[in-house]
């Protein structure tokens, strides 16, 4: 069975048998080595500029954990944009932690709309930060992040939280240029790795008024992850055959290992280009094969994911569908929550490949006109 879902997805063998290496010690040189192999590439993945004061870390926790420890160091007024379920987990893990949360509702299938945004900070604020999913796995909505950027960046002290769960590694993150104060992901979406382990990078004053807030606690203290990492430790004991997986995988995606026949030369972030130009066509091909089926998009124009399809089910019978898929060895998935059976969705994300998507319509395809 191939995994073409929302994430996880498909695993390299080659990263899979990193997964295997023998357990070291975390506090041993090797911990320290194995760190440091991650350090040059971890600034490409959220495109750190070359000035750039932010740092990046990595944690033994699942995104959501990340999500939370986010939260953890900023102060006490938030406004989260919700336009889907995991937008809508940050805004909940928000009120759950004690913050004075105010939800700007987006209507799912689509992003925030940069006036809107401006205007509840105008009217509500001032705020401490604002959380918004760049990509919610659960619509195929990607919110392009520049805009956002501006509007937050005419309230200097408001932080711009974001998740960046199916779009890092598959789309630009442009830390910097984003105006991101705290940028967070799992490693099972278009990293291509097992789940298990999150990444994060933090501004200098992200960090600076995360040490200002009390009660962070321990393990979710963002504070705690990001200095460790700088010192090369992790706080807890670490999923190092995970850090393993994820410290080759960075070091292929670097050095044009992941990209398609014809690009392999390309390396840096120029690689990483590659990658991200090879999600944008993957998504392209996919929108083209729906509409050759009078199937349309999910979400409106402008907002469709690079990494994760949605798209409305029209009169297709969507559970039928995706079990016409799984008999042939591809593993889609229904829609979300209340789309389901109205909507499927398609992740080709991570290595997937064109060669590979064909294949997969192809089977679509052949379950369309079995029907
Ligand atoms: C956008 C987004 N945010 C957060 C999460 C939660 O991630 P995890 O299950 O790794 O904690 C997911 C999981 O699919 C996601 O897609």
């Amino acid at each position: 069975m191939t995994l073409w879902i929302p994430g996880p997805t498909e695993v390299r063998e080659e990263i899979l048998a990193e997964c295997s290496r023998p357990a070291i010690g975390h506090r041993a040189p090797e911990m320290r080595e194995l760190i440091e192999r991650m350090d040059p590439h971890l600034p490409l993945a959220f495109g750190l500029s070359g000035d750039s004061t932010a740092q990046c870390a990595v944690h033994s926790v699942s995104a959501s954990g990340l999500m939370e420890a986010s939260l953890r160091g900023v102060g006490p007024r938030v406004l989260s944009v919700v336009n889907g379920a995991f937008s809508k987990r940050f805004r909940d893990m928000g009120e759950l932690i004690g913050k004075d949360v105010t939800t700007l509702d987006v209507a799912w299938g689509s992003g925030v709309a940069p006036d809107d945004l401006a205007r509840v900070l105008e009217q509500d604020g001032p705020f401490d930060a604002v959380t918004l999913v760049a990509n919610e796995t659960s619509t195929g909505v990607v919110t392009p992040l520049a805009p956002v950027a501006d509007v937050v960046r005419r309230h200097p002290g408001t932080l711009l939280l974001v998740d960046l769960v199916s779009y890092i590694a598959g789309a630009p993150v442009d830390f910097d240029a984003n105006g991101i104060d705290f940028g967070f992901a799992g490693v099972q979406k278009a990293f291509a790795l097992p789940p298990g382990i999150a990444v994060c990078a933090a501004s200098s004053r992200y960090m600076d008024a995360a040490r200002a807030q009390e009660h962070r606690g321990w393990a979710l203290d963002p504070v705690r992850v990001v200095e460790g990492h700088a010192q090369k430790k992790t706080p807890a004991t670490p999923c190092t055959p995970l850090y393993y997986a994820l410290a080759k995988q960075l070091e292929d995606i670097s050095a044009g290992v992941t990209l398609p026949e014809g690009e392999r030369d390309k390396t840096g972030a120029a690689a990483w280009d590659a990658r991200f130009a090879k999600h944008a066509r993957m998504r392209d091909r996919t929108l083209a094969w729906a509409s050759d089926h009078g199937l349309e998009p999910f979400p409106a124009e402008g907002f469709r994911s690079p990494t994760v399809s949605c798209i409305s089910s029209g009169d297709l019978d969507t559970a039928a569908f995706v079990a016409g898929l799984a008999e042939r060895g591809f593993r889609i998935s229904n829609g979300y929550g209340d789309l389901k059976g109205r909507t499927f969705r398609i992740g080709h994300m991570g290595d997937h490949d064109e060669p590979g998507l064909e294949r997969l319509l192809a089977a679509a395809d052949e379950v369309l006109a079995a029907r």
